[in-house]
């Protein structure tokens, strides 16, 4: 999704503003910008790759006060015109918005008539004509802004720049992140910290109705009446190392391999060898309140979600409350009916995607109390929440999710074992859960160490033109997951069923050309999952089987054998081999790994 970058200072803004979009590029772009103030505005943009911004970038492009933008084409397709940074028609306004304005179509005939000329086909373009007709009377630029702002109905994350005012940027957010970088005698704003981090770890994150004005020697924030509002900055504990490949060849990969480590961060602290609890005192509830729940309502997007599936099984499993999970994009939209005695959970990597804030937004104004599962510190979706649980997995950066699914996972474990020992689960259910945990780590390097046969495997089934996935219960999400890592980043035609709705549809897909992934553990649905591996052998379909034991040639052509853990917390594990399976179909097929076609990595717009 889109990217923002804002520089002022007394250094060079243009290769500060170049690096920063760089470190944007994971989250999905299609062209990129900056414009730099010296003595009038100078814009380049370019239809593509940030390197092809920085060869457009002449040598003598100076100027310490600076904006740029990698743009996610909404309204207009990708080109150099549409790119941003949008400029007044006098050339005195530059303006770089993520989001999406809804009544753009209504304030551009409005502008049109009144005789502004439109350059690009984008919503963000209004912007900054809108500032330009007033920013002559206003007494100052954010006084233009928030004028400007006050006309505009939809999301937006902006930055902007004036040529008459050389030594300020003004930033504004509604819906669409943005995080102020405080430096040294500079300051610094983004729309992920990702590229502030090399800068500075001092941020300071805007609410949505906010605006700040940046100057090197500090910030002023403002809410959207114009008072001035008290911010205390916080420290980012990720750095620059967080985001390089680490010499991996792809994010990717990198980020798969970290999950030993990324898993323990999870649990780090957490657990209690004496009663055999997990200690969440983010939470913020007490023993009393903990219990009074009748259920839990889990919601999330994509991956997220389905970590959120694996969750709600582990909820009802250990805690014996009924649970469930639902798409946070489809529940916001339903008009759920809100109940106290449910305790809801957001899942969310960045804490950014839109759909899963404003369906936490939707439940918060019903009364609902929410936790919230998350990865981003200080994030949107974090601070929203009433209390919930950091992933402390460091900084995901390729698009596909891979260890924020498996810490989410295991951070329901915590969850569930921390409802479960308030309620009936025994001591002995306790430690055997806390061993469980406890030994992940060491059996997620077992199946990292499986990667040369995961990778013959790969490129095997790689050619096929269609994979079903399938799973029982617990395995049901992890098949969802395996079918998901396989379609978006190898563009390989996935589904994900249950198996045992196999025989009520989709078995009529079954053949030669449609090999099946089976998730088959070890527990009381073993003999019925090999049941449904010999239906589907029986019509020719090829079976890779990823459980805890081999099988009868008869009835699986490949199979991945996994370590065992306590049955509710096999699905992390047996999650792990269908990421590296989705790896090398897709390095074989030659995919763009990191940023495959058509997605970004945090979805901030609806
Ligand atoms: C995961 O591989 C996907 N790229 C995607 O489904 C993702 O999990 C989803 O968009 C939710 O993102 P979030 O966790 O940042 O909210």
């Amino acid at each position: 999704m889109c990217g923002i970058v804002a520089y002022v200072g007394p250094k060079d803004a243009a290769p500060i503003l170049l690096e920063g979009l760089q470190r944007l590029e994971y989250r999905g772009y299609d062209s990129a910008g900056v414009v730099v103030s010296n003595k009038g505005l100078k814009m380049r943009k370019v239809k593509g790759r940030v390197a092809d911004l920085a060869a457009a970038v002449p040598a003598r492009f100076k100027g310490t006060l600076g904006i740029g933008h990698t743009r996610w084409a909404t309204h207009g397709a990708p080109s150099d015109v549409n790119a941003h940074p949008h400029l007044s028609a006098d050339e005195r306004i530059a303006v770089v918005h993520n989001g999406i304005i809804e009544n753009a179509d209504e304030l551009r005939a409005k502008l049109e008539a009144d005789g502004a000329v439109f350059l690009s086909e984008t919503d963000s373009e209004v912007l900054s004509h809108l500032i330009a007709r007033t920013v002559e009377e206003a007494d100052s630029l954010e006084e233009a802004v928030r004028g400007a702002l006050k006309r505009v109905v939809g999301t937006y994350g902006i930055a902007v720049i004036d040529a008459q005012r050389p030594g300020e940027v003004v930033v504004a957010r509604n819906g669409s992140p943005i995080v102020l970088g405080i430096g040294e005698k500079e300051m610094f704003a983004a729309s992920d910290v990702a590229a502030l981090v090399r800068y500075t770890r001092q941020v300071v994150h805007l609410e949505d109705g906010e605006l700040a004005v940046l100057r090197a020697d500090g910030f002023h924030t403002f809410a959207s009446d114009a008072r001035e509002t008290a911010k205390e900055p916080l420290t980012v504990d990720w750095d620059a190392g967080h985001y390089d490949t680490g010499g991996y060849e792809h994010y990717l990969l990198k980020e798969i391999s970290e999950q030993p480590e990324t898993v323990a961060r999870t649990l780090r602290g957490r657990l209690d060898d004496r009663f055999h609890i997990a200690h969440l005192g983010g939470l913020n509830m007490d023993a009393r309140e903990t219990r009074s729940f009748r259920r839990v309502k889990i919601i999330g997007c994509g991956s997220a979600y389905y970590s959120g599936q694996i969750g709600a099984q582990l909820i009802e499993e250990l805690a014996r409350i009924p649970a469930d999970a639902e798409p946070a994009s489809e529940f916001r939209y339903r008009s759920p009916v809100v109940e106290p005695d449910t305790l809801y959970v957001a899942i969310s990597q960045s804490g950014e995607t839109y759909d899963t804030l404003a369906a936490v937004q939707e439940l918060k104004r019903k009364g609902g109390r929410v936790l919230g599962i998350v990865n981003t510190v200080g994030s949107a979706i974090a601070r929203e929440v009433d209390g919930g649980l950091y992933l402390h997995a460091g900084p995901e950066v390729s698009v596909a999710s891979t260890k924020a699914f498996t810490s989410t996972a295991v951070a329901f474990a915590l969850l569930a074992l921390h409802l479960g020992r308030v309620r009936d689960l025994s001591p002995a259910d306790g430690r055997r859960v806390c061993e469980g945990l406890r030994a992940l780590p060491g059996q997620i390097k077992e199946i990292l160490a499986l990667e040369p046969q995961i990778k013959e495997l790969a490129g095997k089934y790689a050619d096929s033109p269609s994979m079903m996935f399938v799973g029982r219960v617990r395995g049901y999400p992890v098949a969802r997951e395996g079918a998901q890592k396989l379609k978006e980043i190898s563009y390989v035609h996935a589904e994900a069923y249950p198996a045992s709705e196999l025989k009520h549809g989709p078995l009529a897909l079954i053949g030669p050309e449609m090999p099946t992934v089976a998730i088959v553990p070890d527990d009381e649905l073993l003999d019925k999952n090999l049941t449904t591996l010999g239906e589907i052998r029986a019509r020719g379909g090829r079976v890779l089987m990823v459980g805890h034991r081999t099988a009868d040639p008869k009835l699986a052509d490949d199979c991945l054998v996994v370590p065992r853990n306590e049955i509710e917390l096999d699905p992390i594990l047996l999650s792990i081999p269908l990421q590296l399976f989705a790896y090398h179909a897709a390095v074989a097929l030659g995919r763009d790994v990191d940023k495959p076609r058509n997605l970004a990595k945090s979805v901030t717009v609806e």
